[in-house]
Protein backbone atom coordinates (compact mmCIF):
# COMPACT_ATOMS: atom_id res chain seq x y z
CA UNK A 1 0.00 0.00 0.00
CA UNK A 2 1.08 3.61 -0.82
CA UNK A 3 0.15 6.42 1.95
CA UNK A 4 0.10 10.18 1.69
CA UNK A 5 0.59 12.02 5.26
CA UNK A 6 0.01 15.51 5.36
CA UNK A 7 2.07 17.09 8.16
CA UNK A 8 4.50 13.94 8.48
CA UNK A 9 7.08 15.63 9.86
CA UNK A 10 4.64 17.01 12.75
CA UNK A 11 4.04 15.45 16.55
CA UNK A 12 1.38 12.96 15.99
CA UNK A 13 2.02 12.49 11.82
CA UNK A 14 6.19 11.18 12.78
CA UNK A 15 4.89 9.38 15.22
CA UNK A 16 2.29 7.83 12.81
CA UNK A 17 4.70 6.90 10.28
CA UNK A 18 7.28 5.46 12.85
CA UNK A 19 4.28 3.00 14.22
CA UNK A 20 3.39 2.24 10.50
CA UNK A 21 7.02 1.33 9.76
CA UNK A 22 7.02 -0.80 12.58
CA UNK A 23 3.58 -2.46 11.41
CA UNK A 24 3.60 -2.63 7.96
CA UNK A 25 5.33 -2.68 4.54
CA UNK A 26 3.62 0.30 3.43
CA UNK A 27 5.27 3.30 1.30
CA UNK A 28 4.65 6.50 2.67
CA UNK A 29 5.40 10.16 1.20
CA UNK A 30 4.45 13.31 3.52
CA UNK A 31 4.02 16.97 3.08
CA UNK A 32 4.53 19.43 4.92
CA UNK A 33 5.60 22.99 5.23
CA UNK A 34 7.23 23.18 8.64
CA UNK A 35 4.90 25.80 10.22
CA UNK A 36 4.84 23.69 13.42
CA UNK A 37 7.81 21.18 12.84
CA UNK A 38 11.16 20.47 11.35
CA UNK A 39 12.43 18.54 8.25
CA UNK A 40 14.56 17.15 11.22
CA UNK A 41 11.44 14.56 12.01
CA UNK A 42 12.14 12.27 9.39
CA UNK A 43 15.96 11.88 10.57
CA UNK A 44 14.61 11.03 14.24
CA UNK A 45 12.05 8.46 12.43
CA UNK A 46 14.79 7.20 10.47
CA UNK A 47 16.87 6.89 13.93
CA UNK A 48 14.19 4.93 15.14
CA UNK A 49 12.71 2.11 12.58
CA UNK A 50 15.75 2.55 9.73
CA UNK A 51 13.66 3.94 7.10
CA UNK A 52 12.92 7.50 5.96
CA UNK A 53 9.92 8.29 3.97
CA UNK A 54 9.37 10.25 0.91
CA UNK A 55 8.82 13.66 1.59
CA UNK A 56 7.66 17.08 0.07
CA UNK A 57 7.77 20.97 1.62
CA UNK A 58 4.39 21.84 0.51
CA UNK A 59 2.16 24.13 1.92
CA UNK A 60 -0.77 22.83 0.87
CA UNK A 61 -3.22 25.87 0.42
CA UNK A 62 -0.92 26.06 -2.44
CA UNK A 63 -3.73 23.96 -4.98
CA UNK A 64 -0.86 23.42 -8.02
CA UNK A 65 2.27 22.20 -5.99
CA UNK A 66 -0.22 20.13 -3.35
CA UNK A 67 -1.35 18.91 -6.88
CA UNK A 68 1.93 18.59 -8.54
CA UNK A 69 2.84 16.07 -5.61
CA UNK A 70 -0.21 13.65 -6.43
CA UNK A 71 -0.02 13.76 -10.02
CA UNK A 72 4.24 12.36 -9.34
CA UNK A 73 2.65 9.60 -7.10
CA UNK A 74 0.09 7.80 -8.74
CA UNK A 75 -1.18 5.11 -7.16
CA UNK A 76 -1.71 6.31 -3.32
CA UNK A 77 -4.39 4.33 -1.68
CA UNK A 78 -5.05 5.95 1.72
CA UNK A 79 -4.51 9.79 2.86
CA UNK A 80 -4.30 10.58 6.68
CA UNK A 81 -4.89 14.12 7.18
CA UNK A 82 -2.23 15.67 9.72
CA UNK A 83 -1.72 19.28 8.96
CA UNK A 84 -3.36 22.03 10.84
CA UNK A 85 -2.94 24.04 13.23
CA UNK A 86 -4.17 22.97 16.81
CA UNK A 87 -3.87 24.74 20.08
CA UNK A 88 -6.89 26.42 21.17
CA UNK A 89 -5.39 29.41 23.08
CA UNK A 90 -3.76 30.63 20.08
CA UNK A 91 -6.66 30.07 18.09
CA UNK A 92 -8.53 32.32 20.03
CA UNK A 93 -6.01 35.04 19.17
CA UNK A 94 -5.52 34.32 15.47
CA UNK A 95 -9.24 33.16 14.17
CA UNK A 96 -8.11 34.09 10.56
CA UNK A 97 -4.94 32.22 10.70
CA UNK A 98 -6.54 29.30 11.29
CA UNK A 99 -9.85 29.66 9.43
CA UNK A 100 -7.71 30.07 6.52
CA UNK A 101 -4.76 27.02 7.09
CA UNK A 102 -7.16 24.52 8.45
CA UNK A 103 -10.14 24.98 6.19
CA UNK A 104 -8.28 25.62 2.61
CA UNK A 105 -5.82 23.10 3.01
CA UNK A 106 -8.41 20.28 3.66
CA UNK A 107 -10.77 21.93 0.84
CA UNK A 108 -6.95 21.23 -1.17
CA UNK A 109 -6.44 17.69 -0.01
CA UNK A 110 -9.94 16.62 -0.97
CA UNK A 111 -9.83 18.44 -4.29
CA UNK A 112 -6.56 15.55 -4.85
CA UNK A 113 -8.44 12.77 -3.24
CA UNK A 114 -11.14 13.63 -6.06
CA UNK A 115 -8.96 14.03 -9.04
CA UNK A 116 -6.43 10.95 -8.64
CA UNK A 117 -9.29 8.85 -7.04
CA UNK A 118 -7.87 7.86 -3.82
CA UNK A 119 -10.36 5.76 -2.10
CA UNK A 120 -9.64 6.17 1.97
CA UNK A 121 -9.36 9.23 4.09
CA UNK A 122 -7.78 9.51 7.95
CA UNK A 123 -9.04 13.08 9.61
CA UNK A 124 -7.42 14.23 12.43
CA UNK A 125 -10.52 15.45 14.03
CA UNK A 126 -10.38 16.76 18.08
CA UNK A 127 -12.36 16.14 21.21
CA UNK A 128 -12.98 20.03 20.98
CA UNK A 129 -15.91 19.38 18.63
CA UNK A 130 -17.99 18.62 21.63
CA UNK A 131 -17.51 22.02 22.97
CA UNK A 132 -18.74 22.30 26.53
CA UNK A 133 -20.75 19.50 26.67
CA UNK A 134 -22.50 18.43 30.18
CA UNK A 135 -22.76 14.65 29.35
CA UNK A 136 -19.81 12.83 30.07
CA UNK A 137 -17.85 10.74 29.17
CA UNK A 138 -18.34 11.92 25.45
CA UNK A 139 -19.22 9.16 22.50
CA UNK A 140 -19.34 9.94 19.26
CA UNK A 141 -23.41 10.40 19.07
CA UNK A 142 -23.08 12.67 21.89
CA UNK A 143 -24.88 16.11 20.72
CA UNK A 144 -22.06 18.97 19.27
CA UNK A 145 -22.26 21.97 21.54
CA UNK A 146 -21.19 24.99 20.26
CA UNK A 147 -17.54 24.79 19.07
CA UNK A 148 -15.65 27.14 21.78
CA UNK A 149 -12.74 28.17 20.11
CA UNK A 150 -12.11 28.98 16.69
CA UNK A 151 -9.64 25.88 16.37
CA UNK A 152 -12.31 23.72 17.52
CA UNK A 153 -14.80 25.18 14.81
CA UNK A 154 -12.31 24.53 12.14
CA UNK A 155 -12.98 20.37 13.51
CA UNK A 156 -16.40 20.38 13.51
CA UNK A 157 -16.75 22.43 9.73
CA UNK A 158 -13.96 20.10 8.97
CA UNK A 159 -16.01 16.87 9.87
CA UNK A 160 -19.36 18.47 8.12
CA UNK A 161 -17.08 19.12 4.68
CA UNK A 162 -16.02 14.93 4.51
CA UNK A 163 -19.49 13.66 5.90
CA UNK A 164 -20.87 16.10 2.65
CA UNK A 165 -17.49 15.14 0.12
CA UNK A 166 -18.01 10.82 1.55
CA UNK A 167 -21.55 11.39 -0.21
CA UNK A 168 -20.31 12.20 -3.54
CA UNK A 169 -18.63 9.65 -4.45
CA UNK A 170 -19.22 5.69 -3.32
CA UNK A 171 -15.64 4.99 -3.94
CA UNK A 172 -14.72 7.43 -0.94
CA UNK A 173 -14.33 6.38 2.59
CA UNK A 174 -13.62 8.53 5.35
CA UNK A 175 -12.78 8.14 9.49
CA UNK A 176 -12.56 11.24 11.49
CA UNK A 177 -10.63 10.40 14.24
CA UNK A 178 -11.61 12.21 17.85
CA UNK A 179 -8.33 12.82 19.63
CA UNK A 180 -8.20 13.77 23.35
CA UNK A 181 -5.31 15.03 24.53
CA UNK A 182 -2.32 13.94 23.22
CA UNK A 183 0.65 13.97 24.85
CA UNK A 184 4.33 12.57 25.84
CA UNK A 185 6.94 11.41 23.41
CA UNK A 186 8.10 8.10 21.48
CA UNK A 187 9.25 5.64 24.26
CA UNK A 188 12.71 5.35 22.60
CA UNK A 189 13.21 9.12 24.03
CA UNK A 190 14.20 10.12 20.37
CA UNK A 191 11.24 11.41 18.83
CA UNK A 192 8.51 14.08 20.67
CA UNK A 193 6.44 17.31 20.56
CA UNK A 194 9.09 20.14 19.12
CA UNK A 195 7.12 22.54 20.27
CA UNK A 196 7.41 26.45 19.90
CA UNK A 197 9.09 28.36 22.33
CA UNK A 198 6.00 29.18 24.32
CA UNK A 199 3.80 26.19 23.88
CA UNK A 200 -0.12 26.80 24.48
CA UNK A 201 0.01 22.96 25.76
CA UNK A 202 0.06 21.61 29.67
CA UNK A 203 2.16 19.14 29.19
CA UNK A 204 5.05 20.82 27.20
CA UNK A 205 4.84 23.94 29.58
CA UNK A 206 5.41 21.34 32.28
CA UNK A 207 8.41 20.03 31.12
CA UNK A 208 10.06 23.25 29.70
CA UNK A 209 9.20 24.94 33.46
CA UNK A 210 10.83 21.95 35.04
CA UNK A 211 14.13 22.04 32.81
CA UNK A 212 14.24 25.80 33.07
CA UNK A 213 13.16 27.47 30.23
CA UNK A 214 9.96 28.93 32.11
CA UNK A 215 10.48 30.46 36.28
CA UNK A 216 6.71 28.96 36.83
CA UNK A 217 3.43 27.16 35.35
CA UNK A 218 0.40 28.83 35.53
CA UNK A 219 -2.69 26.82 36.14
CA UNK A 220 -5.80 28.14 34.21
CA UNK A 221 -8.32 28.63 36.88
CA UNK A 222 -9.24 26.53 40.05
CA UNK A 223 -12.75 27.00 40.48
CA UNK A 224 -14.24 24.87 37.86
CA UNK A 225 -17.57 22.13 39.33
CA UNK A 226 -14.42 19.08 39.26
CA UNK A 227 -12.81 17.46 42.01
CA UNK A 228 -10.37 19.69 42.62
CA UNK A 229 -11.56 22.82 40.57
CA UNK A 230 -9.00 23.00 37.84
CA UNK A 231 -10.12 21.40 34.46
CA UNK A 232 -10.47 17.84 33.37
CA UNK A 233 -8.98 16.41 30.30
CA UNK A 234 -8.72 12.78 28.67
CA UNK A 235 -4.78 12.88 28.15
CA UNK A 236 -3.63 9.62 25.52
CA UNK A 237 -0.30 8.92 24.88
CA UNK A 238 0.97 9.80 21.30
CA UNK A 239 2.09 6.64 19.97
CA UNK A 240 -1.70 5.05 21.24
CA UNK A 241 -3.03 7.73 19.03
CA UNK A 242 -0.71 6.95 16.17
CA UNK A 243 -1.13 3.30 16.48
CA UNK A 244 -4.99 4.04 16.29
CA UNK A 245 -3.92 5.66 12.92
CA UNK A 246 -2.97 2.16 11.08
CA UNK A 247 -5.72 0.18 12.20
CA UNK A 248 -8.11 2.51 11.52
CA UNK A 249 -6.38 2.41 7.67
CA UNK A 250 -6.59 -1.01 7.86
CA UNK A 251 -9.74 -1.41 8.76
CA UNK A 252 -10.57 1.10 5.57
CA UNK A 253 -8.36 -1.32 3.38
CA UNK A 254 -9.89 -4.59 4.36
CA UNK A 255 -13.54 -4.03 5.22
CA UNK A 256 -15.05 -2.91 2.11
CA UNK A 257 -18.72 -2.46 3.85
CA UNK A 258 -17.89 0.24 6.14
CA UNK A 259 -19.45 3.08 5.77
CA UNK A 260 -18.80 6.20 3.82
CA UNK A 261 -18.18 8.04 6.55
CA UNK A 262 -17.79 7.37 10.40
CA UNK A 263 -16.03 9.09 13.82
CA UNK A 264 -14.05 7.70 16.07
CA UNK A 265 -12.96 8.88 19.74
CA UNK A 266 -9.65 8.57 20.37
CA UNK A 267 -8.96 8.37 24.37
CA UNK A 268 -8.37 6.63 27.45
CA UNK A 269 -11.98 6.61 29.33
CA UNK A 270 -10.16 8.95 32.52
CA UNK A 271 -10.38 12.23 33.15
CA UNK A 272 -7.61 13.67 34.61
CA UNK A 273 -7.35 16.93 36.32
CA UNK A 274 -4.72 19.60 36.04
CA UNK A 275 -3.06 19.16 39.47
CA UNK A 276 -3.57 15.65 38.86
CA UNK A 277 -1.53 15.64 35.97
CA UNK A 278 0.97 17.83 37.55
CA UNK A 279 1.20 15.41 40.55
CA UNK A 280 2.10 12.87 38.51
CA UNK A 281 5.07 14.30 36.34
CA UNK A 282 6.33 15.34 40.05
CA UNK A 283 6.06 11.33 40.62
CA UNK A 284 7.95 9.93 37.76
CA UNK A 285 10.61 13.08 37.75
CA UNK A 286 11.04 13.41 41.16
CA UNK A 287 11.15 16.75 40.68
CA UNK A 288 9.07 19.94 42.63
CA UNK A 289 6.87 21.70 40.04
CA UNK A 290 6.73 25.68 40.18
CA UNK A 291 3.18 26.96 39.70
CA UNK A 292 0.72 29.25 40.60
CA UNK A 293 -2.92 29.36 40.25
CA UNK A 294 -4.17 31.90 37.81
CA UNK A 295 -7.62 32.94 35.72
CA UNK A 296 -9.53 31.02 33.60
CA UNK A 297 -8.55 30.45 29.50
CA UNK A 298 -10.50 31.58 27.26
CA UNK A 299 -11.56 29.03 24.73
CA UNK A 300 -11.40 26.16 27.78
CA UNK A 301 -14.27 23.33 28.56
CA UNK A 302 -14.30 22.40 32.24
CA UNK A 303 -13.94 18.36 32.02
CA UNK A 304 -14.32 16.23 29.20
CA UNK A 305 -12.85 12.70 28.72
CA UNK A 306 -14.02 9.71 26.75
CA UNK A 307 -16.08 7.38 26.00
CA UNK A 308 -13.69 4.88 24.22
CA UNK A 309 -16.06 2.19 23.72
CA UNK A 310 -16.65 2.19 19.85
CA UNK A 311 -12.90 2.51 19.35
CA UNK A 312 -12.79 -1.10 21.33
CA UNK A 313 -15.71 -2.44 19.26
CA UNK A 314 -14.95 -0.97 15.85
CA UNK A 315 -11.48 -1.00 15.66
CA UNK A 316 -9.97 -3.43 18.34
CA UNK A 317 -8.08 -0.53 19.46
CA UNK A 318 -7.72 0.82 22.69
CA UNK A 319 -4.82 3.28 24.53
CA UNK A 320 -2.43 1.25 26.84
CA UNK A 321 -0.41 3.48 27.92
CA UNK A 322 -0.72 5.46 31.69
CA UNK A 323 -0.65 8.94 32.86
CA UNK A 324 2.73 8.05 34.30
CA UNK A 325 4.03 6.52 32.06
CA UNK A 326 2.69 9.42 29.23
CA UNK A 327 4.47 12.19 31.83
CA UNK A 328 7.77 10.07 32.08
CA UNK A 329 8.26 10.01 28.17
CA UNK A 330 7.52 13.84 28.17
CA UNK A 331 10.15 14.49 30.21
CA UNK A 332 12.76 12.30 28.95
CA UNK A 333 11.93 14.28 25.67
CA UNK A 334 12.76 17.69 27.31
CA UNK A 335 16.04 16.20 28.81
CA UNK A 336 17.15 14.50 25.49
CA UNK A 337 15.84 18.34 23.66
CA UNK A 338 18.40 20.03 26.29
CA UNK A 339 20.76 18.28 25.52
CA UNK A 340 20.82 17.97 22.11
CA UNK A 341 19.82 21.79 21.16
CA UNK A 342 20.38 21.44 17.37
CA UNK A 343 16.94 19.36 17.51
C1 LIG B 1 -5.09 21.30 28.91
C2 LIG B 1 -5.49 21.86 30.26
C3 LIG B 1 -5.70 24.26 30.30
C4 LIG B 1 -1.47 25.21 29.85
C5 LIG B 1 -5.76 20.24 23.42
C6 LIG B 1 -5.18 20.55 22.10
C7 LIG B 1 -6.20 20.43 21.00
C8 LIG B 1 -7.09 19.23 21.16
C9 LIG B 1 -7.65 19.14 22.56
C10 LIG B 1 -6.35 17.50 19.64
C11 LIG B 1 -6.52 22.99 30.11
C12 LIG B 1 -4.60 23.76 31.24
C13 LIG B 1 -2.66 24.51 29.94
C14 LIG B 1 -0.99 25.94 30.98
C15 LIG B 1 -2.90 25.21 32.22
N1 LIG B 1 -6.41 18.02 20.87
N2 LIG B 1 -3.35 24.51 31.12
N3 LIG B 1 -1.73 25.89 32.13
O1 LIG B 1 -6.81 23.10 25.62
O2 LIG B 1 -7.42 20.71 26.20
O3 LIG B 1 -6.55 21.33 23.89
O4 LIG B 1 -6.53 19.09 23.42
O5 LIG B 1 -6.80 17.91 18.65
O6 LIG B 1 -5.44 20.27 19.82
O7 LIG B 1 -4.72 21.88 22.11
O8 LIG B 1 -5.04 21.31 25.87
O9 LIG B 1 -2.83 21.27 26.91
O10 LIG B 1 -3.75 23.50 26.09
O11 LIG B 1 -4.74 22.41 28.10
O12 LIG B 1 -3.54 25.19 33.29
O13 LIG B 1 0.08 26.60 30.95
O14 LIG B 1 -4.35 22.43 30.87
O15 LIG B 1 -6.44 25.30 30.91
O16 LIG B 1 -7.43 22.90 31.18
P1 LIG B 1 -6.55 21.66 25.46
P2 LIG B 1 -4.00 22.17 26.71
Amino acid sequence: MKILITGGSGYIGSHTIIEIFKNTDWEVLSIDNYSNSSELSYQRIEDITGKKPTYFNVDLRDLEATEKVFSENIGIDGIIHFAAFKAVGESVEEPLMYYDNNLNSLANVLKCQEKFKIPNLIFSSSCSVYGNIDELPVTESSHLAKAESPYAYTKQIGEVMLQDFAKTNPLFKTIALRYFNPVGAHLSGLNGELSSNRPNNLVPFITQTAIGKHDKLTVFGSDYPTRDGTCVRDYIHVSDIANAHVVALKKLFEEKSFPAYDVINLGTGNGVTVLEAINAFEKVSEKKLNFDIGERRDGDVGEIYADNTKAKQVLGWEAKTTIDEMMDSAWKWEQYLSENPAN
